[in-house]
């Protein structure tokens, strides 16, 4: 069964952000199955690791993409929605490299199959929506190639 169930992931009123939260939760997914792989002794550090850069990758490009349209229709509540994407790229940056350092998979499994998977969960049904909502007025479109 995969970590995120897509259909539960709250709908907001942007297309383009509905695309990329279902592209990062396909991406939890795989990096769920390359745990799993990894965990039976299936898989290397390396192939695990450019798994995550992807995902981190995807997942910076995809909070800059909000961002910059929060900015330009002078969002006010822009400073709050910007600090829950620092705090969690962060976090996210730190049980990274601590798993490069350790080698230790489960705090990293527990991060990505349980905390930031809620975490995405209650932003996208709170932040990401009311903001969606002010996009859609304003003909906004979110991209990731910022
Ligand atoms: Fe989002
Ligand atoms: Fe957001």
């Amino acid at each position: 069964m995969p970590v995120v169930d897509k259909s539960s992931i709250c709908v907001v009123e942007v297309d383009s952000m509905n695309r990329i939260h279902y592209e990062e939760a396909d991406m939890l997914n795989e990096l769920d199955e390359l745990m799993q792989a990894h965990e039976a002794g299936n898989t290397s550090d390396d192939a695990l690791d450019a798994k995550l850069d992807e995902f981190l990758q995807h997942m910076t490009a995809h909070f800059r993409g909000e961002e910059v349209q929060m900015q330009a229709i002078n969002f006010p509540p822009y400073p709050i929605h910007k600090s829950e994407h620092d705090a969690q790229i962060a976090l996210a940056n730190e049980k990274i490299d601590a798993w490069k350092q350790s080698r230790e998979l489960e705090p990293l499994a527990a991060y990505l199959r349980i905390e930031l998977p809620q975490w995405l969960d209650q932003h996208i049904a709170t932040m990401d929506k009311v903001t969606a909502r002010f996009f859609a007025m304003n003909g906004k479109e979110v991209s990731l190639d910022l």
